[in-house]
C-alpha cells in the first residue's frame, strides 16, 4: 500500500521535500519531519507547540473538538466517581484496570509506603510558616531522590515498580505536611486503616494522636464517605491530561536522563503557573473578588478589553474549543453535593452569573472560551473545607499517576531521545 506522503516546497529555490504521514489510532494525523533540518537545513518554528506532537503516547486520547477525554481507552465520565482513584492509578501505570484482588493488594501496599522519612520530615521545619505549600511540595518531592536511593535502578523492574508507587503514596502525606507546616500546626503521619484518600482528608483536618474537632453536640468530627467520594473523583479527573505543559515538563527533565522524582518535581513547578494547575486558586480569588452578581459584567468586559492582561480564569483551554469533560463531571458533582455538603450559595451563584455571561458574549464564543475543571474544582474544595492554598497541591496528588505513567513511557520508547529544541535567532 502507498504510504501517506506531505510535501514541502521552498518557494524560494523550488525545492521540495517530502514526509511521511503518520496515523494514530485516533485524533489528527502527524508529518514526521524528524529529517527537515539535515533535509533542508530549516527548523520548524511553533512557539508554545501549538501544532507539535513532541512523542507518540498510548495513555490518553482528548478529542477538544467533541468533549471527549480517555484514560487507556476508557472515557472519563465512567472513572470519575466510577472507579476508586487508586483503581485509577493502577489503569495509567499498568494499562488496565485491576481486578478485586490486585486492587486490593495495590492500595494495601500504597497505605503502606505512605509514611516519609523522618529525616524527609526535617524539611518542613527548614520552610517558613506561610511558606505556599506548593513550593514546599517542590521541594519535599525532589528530596526524595536523596532519601530513597536504594531504587534507583531503573533497569531492575521491581524497583522501577517499588519508585511508582512510593511517589503515588507519598504526595498526599507530602501535600499535608507542607499544608500543616505552612499553618504552623503539628504534623500527623498517615493513618493505614484509612484509604488513600479519607487518609488525606485526615492528615489535613486531624490533631495530633489522631483525635478529630470536637463538635458543639459533644461527638468528634467524623469524615464523611461523601467528602471522600466527591474528593476522590476531583483526584481522577486530574489524573492525566496527555501532553500538557506539566507532563512535558516531567518528559523533558526525564529524557536528560534525571531522576523520576526530580521529573516529578519539575511538573509540580510547572503545574503551579496560573496558566495551568495554579488557576484554580486564582477562580477562588476572582469569584470572590467579585462578591456580587451585579458586578459580574464589569468583570466579563475587563476580561474582553485587549489592552488589559486580566483574564477570565477557569476559562479557556488549548486543547478544549467546546466543553471540557471534567468541568462537565465537575458541574453534575457539584449539582449533587449542593445540599449535602451545605455548598456556598453565593460563590454558586456569582459562578452561574460568569459562566452564563460568558457563553452568552461574542469573544468568548468566538474564541471557543468554555469553562475548564479549575472553574468549578473550587466551589466543591470549598464544602470539603479545603484551603484555597491546597486547592493547587490536590491538582499534583491527582495529576501524580499520569506523570509517572508519561514518565514511564517515555523510558520504554526506544524512539526517545533528550528533549533539545532550536530556536530562530535574533539578537546581535
Ligand atoms: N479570558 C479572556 N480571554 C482569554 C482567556 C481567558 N481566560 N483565555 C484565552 N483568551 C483569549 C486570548 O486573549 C486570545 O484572544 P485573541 O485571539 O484576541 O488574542 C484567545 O482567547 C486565545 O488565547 P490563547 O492565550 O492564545 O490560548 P492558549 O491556548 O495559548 O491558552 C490558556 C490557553 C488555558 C492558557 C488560556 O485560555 C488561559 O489563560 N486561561 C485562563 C487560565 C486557566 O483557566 N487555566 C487553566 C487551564 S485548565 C487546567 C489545566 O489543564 O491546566
Amino acid at each position: 500500500m502507498a504510504k501517506n506522503t506531505f510535501t514541502l516546497t521552498d518557494n524560494r529555490n523550488g525545492n521540495s521535500y517530502e514526509y511521511n504521514v503518520i496515523d494514530g489510532t485516533r485524533g489528527p494525523s502527524v508529518v514526521d519531519i524528524s529529517t527537515f533540518y539535515k533535509d533542508s537545513g530549516m527548523f520548524t518554528y511553533d512557539p508554545g507547540y501549538t501544532s507539535t506532537a513532541s512523542c507518540d503516547s498510548k495513555i490518553t486520547f482528548i478529542d477538544g473538538e467533541n468533549s471527549e477525554l480517555r484514560y487507556r481507552g476508557y472515557d472519563i465520565g465512567d472513572l470519575a466517581g466510577k472507579k476508586s482513584f487508586l483503581d485509577v492509578c493502577y489503569l495509567l501505570m499498568r494499562g488496565e484496570l485491576p481486578g478485586k484482588e490486585a486492587s486490593e493488594n495495590f492500595d494495601l501496599e500504597i497505605r503502606h509506603r505512605s509514611f516519609l522519612n523522618e529525616g524527609l520530615i526535617r524539611i518542613f521545619d527548614a520552610l517558613p510558616d506561610g511558606a505556599h505549600p506548593m513550593a514546599t511540595m517542590g521541594a519535599a518531592t525532589m528530596a526524595l531522590a536523596a532519601f530513597y536511593k536504594d531504587h534507583l535502578n531503573l533497569e531492575d523492574d521491581k524497583q522501577f515498580k517499588i519508585m511508582r508507587r512510593r511517589i503515588v503514596a507519598k504526595m498526599p502525606t507530602i501535600a499535608a505536611m507542607a499544608y500543616r507546616n505552612s499553618i504552623g500546626t503539628p504534623l500527623i503521619y498517615p493513618d493505614v486503616n484509612r484509604y488513600f484518600t479519607e487518609n488525606f482528608l485526615y492528615m489535613l483536618r486531624a490533631y495530633p494522636g489522631g483525635t478529630m474537632k470536637r463538635l458543639p453536640d459533644g461527638t468528634n468530627e467524623e469524615i464523611k464517605q461523601i467528602e471522600v467520594d466527591a474528593l476522590d473523583a476531583i483526584f481522577t479527573l486530574h489524573a492525566d491530561h496527555e501532553q500538557n505543559a506539566s507532563t512535558t515538563t516531567v518528559r523533558n527533565v526525564g529524557s536528560t536522563e534525571a531522576h523520576p522524582y526530580v521529573a516529578i518535581s519539575s511538573g509540580i513547578a510547572a503545574l503551579w503557573g496560573s496558566a495551568h494547575g495554579g488557576a484554580n486558586e486564582k477562580v477562588m480569588d476572582q469569584l470572590k473578588m467579585i462578591g456580587d452578581i451585579k458586578n459580574v459584567p464589569s468583570f466579563i468586559a475587563k476580561a474582553k478589553d485587549r489592552n488589559d492582561p486580566f483574564r477570565l480564569m477557569g476559562f479557556g483551554h488549548r486543547v478544549y474549543k467546546n466543553r471540557d469533560p471534567r468541568a462537565e463531571c465537575l458541574k453534575g458533582l457539584q449539582d449533587q453535593l449542593k445540599e449535602a455538603l451545605n455548598l456556598d450559595s453565593k460563590l454558586l451563584d456569582i459562578a452561574a452569573a460568569v459562566e452564563e455571561a460568558a457563553l452568552n458574549d461574542d469573544y468568548f464564543k468566538d474564541r471557543g472560551l468554555y469553562p475548564n475543571i479549575d472553574f468549578y474544582s473550587g466551589v466543591i474544595l470549598t464544602a470539603l473545607k479545603i484551603p484555597v492554598e491546597m486547592f493547587t497541591p490536590i491538582f499534583v496528588i491527582g495529576r501524580t499517576p499520569g506523570w509517572i505513567a508519561q514518565w514511564s513511557e517515555l523510558k520504554q520508547d526506544p524512539k526517545s531521545k533528550i528533549a533539545r529544541p532550536r530556536q530562530l535567532y535574533t539578537g546581535n
